[in-house]
């Protein structure tokens, strides 16, 4: 088995550029920043948890188990939205288990709608991929979302990425109730081809 904490991404080099873009790892400082775009009604709505308070969000997002995981977003020096990168290890028969460590990783995204509809999530989830297959050499990625997020899988098309699962009332919203549920995939040989 890989470290369950997964891989840091914080070893990797920091900041990474992209054309209107920086990534890097979270700060404290930046909790403020993530509580005012995630605590809004259409940005809660679809994520795994409500905001909760500014203290709330830090013992989630800098405890142990997620710290190393979290990327900010920031462009023109203003942090408009977290990425999650969590390496996992690829599902394999006990006698290769071995070989499967740390050899995939689950993606996820937050955009402060302010700066949506301008491709800015798409520009920082391109540069995740990066991440993920250049920077820690995984060979296959996933990303899972409620059926009904249309902004989330169209991002996840745009970006490549396949449709690899339909579930049927798999996933359950804290209004709408059970709901269908997608999950997408990227195998890194798709990738480069
Ligand atoms: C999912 C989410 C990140 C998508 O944000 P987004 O604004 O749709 O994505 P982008 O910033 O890439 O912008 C894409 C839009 O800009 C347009 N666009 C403009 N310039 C563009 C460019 N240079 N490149 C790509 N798209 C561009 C696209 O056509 C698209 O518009 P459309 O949706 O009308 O087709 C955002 O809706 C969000 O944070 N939602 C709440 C949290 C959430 O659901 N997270 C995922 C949980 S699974």
């Amino acid at each position: 088995m890989s470290d369950p904490d997964g891989p840091d991404l914080t070893a990797l080099a920091w900041p990474r550029a992209t054309e209107r873009l920086r990534l890097r790892p979270l700060l404290p400082a930046d909790v403020p920043a993530l509580h005012r775009y995630r605590s809004r009604d259409d940005v809660a709505f679809w994520l795994g948890a409500a905001a909760g308070t500014p203290e709330d969000l830090a013992a989630r997002f800098l405890g142990p188990g997620r710290a190393g995981r979290t990327l900010v977003v920031e462009h023109d020096d203003v942090v408009v939205g977290d990425l999650m990168l969590r390496v996992q290890d690829g599902w394999a028969q006990a006698e290769v288990a071995g070989a499967a460590g740390s050899g995939e990783a689950e993606l996820g995204w937050v955009l402060d709608p302010a700066y949506g509809g301008r491709g800015l999530a798409t520009e920082a989830v391109r540069a995740l991929l990066d991440v993920a297959f250049d920077g820690l050499g995984v060979r296959r990625v996933t990303a899972s979302c409620f059926a009904a997020n249309v902004a989330s899988w169209r991002l996840m098309e745009r970006v490549g990425m396949r449709r690899e699962a339909e579930h049927v009332a798999d996933s359950l919203h804290r209004e709408l109730g059970w709901l269908d549920g997608l999950v997408y995939a990227l195998l890194a040989e798709e990738r480069r081809s």
